[in-house]
């Protein structure tokens, strides 16, 4: 399958046109690519202008959705608002969201609403830390498996699940994680997936790494760890550097 990579914009850049701008220039950036799907899940505000510059290279995606259709749920954006603002995907149990109490039933309902509105869950999963020998399967494991469990296969297939080790993401991350980590988390999220749905169905499901990815690290995701592609938080703020990674991605070693 083509690699696909996803910039988490989070909550950046700060004016509509600041956020233009980095889209135009990431949209420069993917100009030339062909064997990579380039997206970027911005915050909700940006995504109407920014689907207004009808990009056909590089998609748009929010960065959470509510499980409700309509009503009082005040500060809320549903499924189909996002849909209908031009998103075609939307990241789904951040960490940085279940750290804010977000729970996984609130995650399985989300991850409904998202396919209901015709959007592409992109779950997050990822265990806090590597404490005890093979914790972090189980863990990982139980959170597939409590966001996904008995969705029809139809649309199991088009989930996108992105393994976010907690302790590999953001600033004050000391490391990204290995190769050899990143590999083993595929293997075992591919398992649990085939469990789940499926064989064919758990190969039909894109397994993107987030969590420090950079110019330098992204091959080793991409091309040695079995990984189908990438979400990026910080380097997807330069276009620059995002656009190395793009690059990357489409080389296809
Ligand atoms: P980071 O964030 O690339 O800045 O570590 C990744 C993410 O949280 O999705």
């Amino acid at each position: 399958m083509k690699k696909l990579i996803v910039g988490n914009w989070k909550m950046n850049p700060q004016t509509t046109r600041d956020a233009v701008k980095l889209f135009k220039d990431v949209v420069r950036e993917a100009r030339t690519i062909t064997k990579a799907s380039v997206a970027v899940c911005a915050p909700d505000m940006y995504l109407n202008p920014l689907a207004a510059l009808k990009e056909k290279k590089v998609s748009l995606g929010a960065q959470d959705l509510f499980w409700e259709k309509e009503g009082a749920f005040t500060g809320e954006a549903s499924g189909a608002m996002i849909a209908n603002s031009g998103a075609k995907m939307v990241i789904v149990g951040h960490s940085e969201r279940r750290a804010r109490g977000e729970s996984d039933e609130d995650i399985a309902r989300k991850v409904k609403a998202a396919l209901a509105a015709k959007l592409i869950p992109i779950l997050c999963v990822g265990e806090r830390e590597r404490a005890g020998e093979g914790e972090h399967i189980s863990f990982v494991t139980a959170q597939l498996t409590a966001a996904l469990k008995g969705l029809p296969r139809v649309d199991a297939s088009h989930v996108v699940v992105a393994y976010e080790p907690i302790w590999a993401i953001g600033k004050q991350a000391k490391r990204s994680a290995t190769k050899e980590e990143g590999l083993e988390m595929a293997i075992v999220i591919r398992r649990t997936l085939a469990h789940l749905f499926t064989r064919p169905v758990a190969e039909s499901i894109p397994i993107l790494y987030g969590g420090s990815v950079d110019e330098k690290n992204a091959k080793d995701f991409l091309f040695d760890a079995g990984m189908d592609g990438l979400l990026v938080g910080r380097a997807s703020l330069s276009a620059k550097t995002f656009g190395g990674i793009v690059r990357t991605a489409n080389t296809g070693i």
